[in-house]
């Protein structure tokens, strides 16, 4: 199978401790990652910390490790604990200590191999550690593949809430290789496709009808189906953080369309209920259902990304929310950092391919999105 490259060209003259220059490679393939040591071998690294959580180094630590090895590369390895309880200060700390007893120095890579959760924690210790260190991504769930190996956001938790504390870091470059998603259990697959739907409908209406044509191929995770979902998701976020990296110009918010109501859904039923693509696609059915009741799209939109959605395996209406009450949600999505005081703000869709941030919209709107949402049985 080819394999692609894609150059993210960022402004070079934001004012950071980033190590030379913040531009890179996203590298998309199938069974690419025995190439690591080569890569990284290129950019004359001599050195490697390998980060990666339990589930990931049993499977696909091997072939990092032999690809390193091959690339005359020493290494070490540094675990953690599988689950988002690993985005946290205290791990934070951990990896820091873990870094100082091994000596690391700015000519040391780090490698963060894994889901986001890996990808963010390992990034932000990478930025924070001696000022910052060079750090690349090695995705293997659908969702750091499409999603959060791209754009240089990293970050942990606090208890007062998720990504409070963060830096945006950007890669050296990025290695995704589908054949690691082999051994992606199917609900994180099948979670992650809400991401790529996402792209689909606030870029790229060529992309959405594409997924549409081949929604079963690609929930039966067929190969070629799978490389063009990656790659062409990967092409989307990076045009999109390549214009507006910092969230300044206000075209990266494009990427929240139907996150408001979907960290609300995930607060309120409690981290773990809903996987977060599954809250995403809740949250878009929201969006696009408050777009129509506004007048702002055609019915037959809302159909198509509900049949797309569906027949991805996403789920468009749930039973999770029962028993929760429309102000608890309301109060949670005013909340929200993306929101400027309090007022509730959306990404709305305006067709498929093209999203416009939407202020002030009445509570009453939401809740009804919100309600057509809940199922009872
Ligand atoms: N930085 C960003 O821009 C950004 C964007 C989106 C999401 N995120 C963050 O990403 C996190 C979610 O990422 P995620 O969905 O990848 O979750 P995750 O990292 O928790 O991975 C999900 C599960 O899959 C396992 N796993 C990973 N790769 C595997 C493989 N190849 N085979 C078998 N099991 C595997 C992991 O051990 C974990 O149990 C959240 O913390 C979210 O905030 C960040
Ligand atoms: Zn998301």
């Amino acid at each position: 199978m080819e394999r692609h490259e894609i150059n993210v060209r960022l402004d070079e003259s934001v004012a950071t401790t980033q190590p030379a220059t913040r531009s890179y490679t996203i590298h998309v393939g199938d069974t690419i990652l025995q190439d690591i040591g080569v890569l990284l071998a290129n950019d004359s690294v001599q050195r490697a910390v390998v980060v990666s959580d339990q589930a990931v180094s049993a499977t696909h630590g091997k072939t990092v490790t032999k690809g390193l090895q091959d690339a005359s590369i020493a290494i070490d390895h540094l675990s953690i604990p599988s689950g988002e309880a690993s985005k946290s200060l205290a791990e934070s700390e951990r990896l820091w200590n873990e870094f100082a007893r091994l000596k690391i120095d700015r000519k040391t890579a780090i490698l963060a191999i894994g889901g986001g959760v890996v990808g963010d924690l390992t990034g932000f210790v990478a930025a924070t550690f001696s000022r910052g260190l060079h750090f690349w991504q090695v995705p293997t769930t659908l969702v750091a593949q499409v999603d959060s190996a791209i754009g240089g956001k990293t970050g942990v938790n606090l208890p007062a809430g998720k990504n409070l504390v963060g830096s945006f870091w950007q890669p050296r470059g990025v290695v995704a290789d589908i054949s690691t998603l082999t051994t992606l259990p199917d609900r994180e697959y099948v979670s992650g496709l809400a991401e790529v739907v996402k792209y689909g409908m606030i870029l790229d209406a060529v992309f959405f009808r594409w997924l549409e044509e081949n929604a079963l191929r690609i929930r039966d995770r067929e190969k070629r189906s799978v490389a063009h979902i990656v790659r062409r998701s990967a092409e989307l976020k990076t045009f999109v953080v390549e214009r507006d990296e910092r969230e300044i110009t206000g075209l990266r918010a494009c990427l929240n369309y139907g996150h408001t109501f979907a960290h609300a859904f995930e607060t309120a039923t409690g981290y773990g209920t809903l996987l977060h693509g599954e809250a995403v696609s809740l949250g878009m059915m929201a969006a696009a259902s408050l777009a129509c009741s506004m007048n702002r799209i055609d019915k037959l939109v809302v159909e198509r990304q509900q049949k797309l959605l569906e027949t991805l395996g996403l789920p468009v209406s749930t039973t999770t929310l029962n028993g929760i009450e429309d102000d608890d949600l309301l109060g949670v999505m005013s909340r929200d950092k993306k929101n400027i005081g309090g007022r509730l703000r959306f990404i709305l869709p305006s067709t498929i391919g093209e999203v416009e941030t939407v202020d002030n919209v009445r509570h009453e709107f939401v809740v009804s999105a919100i309600n057509r949402l809940r199922r009872h049985t």
